[in-house]
């Protein structure tokens, strides 16, 4: 939808008036009307990295979910402020996984004797908690851009890796590119009791998969795929890993949201494309590479924007920058200092993957 101009003046004239004073992030999944606005844009990774790159900014406003928010601060120094402009952008992927749960589920490996054995891998699309438990037993942080290199190293640092809280993502990287079989992958189903696995099935598995999936990703399936082929000769299809395994296995080229925007500006014009990604960036995607006759389809019109992304709209951006411009302090993400410290630790070893 095109943006209200006197929302988009107000914007403009209070992020102006801020100056220096914000850094404004937007993940690839946000509005067009937010996006606008955004000084850096860029998958998970990028945006964990690039929120530290302004010390001098006295607040970062990040156009994203929960998570993200959560992660920029832990990487802030502590004077920087981090605002998320809709407390409600949450994660339902990220809530899949909660502190008591996995707690419980690390006991869980302990009785089967195998938690030494156990590193945890956690993908960023999860809570601070789970970030801090992370760092805690030894494990490391992941994206989807940086997923493989994050299972190179933990199979380094112990046997078996517990993949938390996506089961498609580390079901997807093991089978896909680190050459494991699916039957090296168990599921554990937090809402079962021992996971609904046997110590056996634990001490047989290399890799321990969360049971948590994506809403939106995970309603794309091997029909999308076969429909779209069908109905478009001769399309690429480029899906993120978020994907369940049958739809990935089926796709002709996996990736980040950012891959994802690489492998289009690298492709000739002429070529068709359909995605399976969130429907914002889609659109953004097909509309920008229209006049390089570069063909960009949604892989399934069933599938509707991520909800709790799209919470961030232009209104909340405004009041939030208007609020900050007034010198007021609204929406802050604050990590508690323990957790934190923790979950420093492993998004550091994140960003220190070679
Ligand atoms: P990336 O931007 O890292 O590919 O992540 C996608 C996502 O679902 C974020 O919520
Ligand atoms: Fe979470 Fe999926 Fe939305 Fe990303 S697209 S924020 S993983 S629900």
């Amino acid at each position: 939808s095109p943006s209200d101009p006197d929302l988009v003046e107000r914007a403009r004239a209070a992020k102006a008036k801020l100056g220096d004073k914000v850094f404004v992030l937007g993940h690839h999944y946000q509005r067009d009307e937010v996006i606008q606005f955004a000084d850096v844009t860029g998958d998970s990774f990028k945006l964990a990295r690039d929120a530290a790159a302004r010390p001098q900014a006295e607040y970062i406003v990040f156009c994203g979910v929960h998570f993200m928010a959560e992660s920029a601060d832990i990487l802030t120094g502590d004077d920087q402020k981090v605002v998320l402009p809709d407390l409600a952008a949450g994660c339902s992927m990220a809530d899949m996984a909660t502190a008591e749960q996995v707690a419980e589920c690390w006991d869980v490996l302990t009785e089967a004797g195998i938690a030494e054995q156990v590193v945890p891998v956690s993908y960023m699309n999860s809570s601070a908690d789970i970030k801090a438990f992370t760092g805690k037993h030894g494990g490391t942080i992941c994206t989807s851009s940086n997923a493989k290199r994050a299972l190179d190293w933990a199979f380094q640092q112990g046997e078996k890796v517990l993949f938390l809280p996506d089961q498609h993502l580390g079901r997807n990287t093991a089978v896909r590119d680190m050459g494991m079989s699916l039957e090296d992958c168990v599921v554990y189903n937090p809402h079962k009791p021992n996971g609904g696995l046997t110590a056996e099935e634990l001490r047989g598995a290399k890799m321990i998969l969360w049971r948590g999936h994506c809403s939106v990703h995970g309603r794309f399936s091997l029909d999308s795929v076969n429909e779209v082929r069908e109905r478009i000769p001769g399309v690429n299809v480029l899906v993120h890993p978020e994907c369940r395994h049958e739809v990935v296995a089926a796709a002709d080229h996996v990736g980040s949201t950012e891959y994802i925007i690489k492998t289009l500006e690298a492709a000739p014009a002429g070529s068709k494309w359909a995605i399976g990604t969130e429907l914002n960036l889609v659109r953004r995607l097909a509309n920008r590479f229209a006049s390089e006759d570069k063909e960009i389809v949604f892989l399934d019109r069933t599938v509707c924007f991520c909800s709790t992304m799209n919470r961030i709209d232009l209104p909340h951006l405004v009041w939030a920058l208007e609020s900050l411009a007034e010198g007021t302090l609204v929406n802050r993400i604050e990590v508690d200092k323990e957790t934190e410290a923790f979950a420093k630790l492993a998004l550091e070893r994140m960003l220190a993957l070679p």
